[in-house]
């Protein structure tokens, strides 16, 4: 088992029905540690850059519309195989085929709603959190 990091994002519609707490709860009831943590209002440059992989597909004005739409989480979590360990507590990104007990199948509306962003390797996860945080603000646990 490897000590990962991995980057996530609570998205505008959970953090509008505040669901913060509750999913902070997840990540941690789950063995990860949140290393960095802010709020932020995205800008739509912010958000066309952090998602400029799906710039060609026929969802990205609506998703970057709605990842503008209100403040967001943003924050690191550190733990064993972090990368996939958040994306099993996220579940699928269509909430309708998400797992029971999944922060999406608990959480998220619709699939263009689905209130969580995790990272899917650990090479996005260093480029996601780079992108975010400065070597600064991420604080590893000491004890
Ligand atoms: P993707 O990276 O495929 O999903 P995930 O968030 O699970 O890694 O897509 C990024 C986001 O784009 C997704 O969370 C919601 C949005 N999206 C849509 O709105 N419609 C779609 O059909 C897909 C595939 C994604
Ligand atoms: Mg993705």
């Amino acid at each position: 088992m490897a000590i990962e990091r991995t980057f996530s994002i609570i998205k505008p519609d959970a953090v509008a029905k505040n669901h913060i707490g509750a999913i902070y709860n997840r990540f941690e009831s789950a063995g990860l540690t949140i290393i960095a943590s802010k709020m932020v209002h995205l800008s739509k440059e912010q958000a066309e850059g952090f998602y400029a992989e799906h710039s060609a597909r026929p969802f990205f004005g609506a998703l970057v519309s709605f990842m503008t739409s209100g403040p967001v989480m943003v924050q690191v979590l550190e733990g064993e195989n972090a990368v996939l360990a958040n994306r099993e507590i996220m579940g699928a990104t269509n909430p309708a085929e998400a797992a029971r007990g999944t922060l999406r199948a608990d959480y998220a509306a619709s699939i263009d709603e689905n209130a969580v962003h995790g990272s899917d390797a650990v090479e996005s996860a260093a480029r996601e959190i780079a992108y975010f945080f400065s070597a600064e603000e991420v604080c590893p646990r000491t004890r």
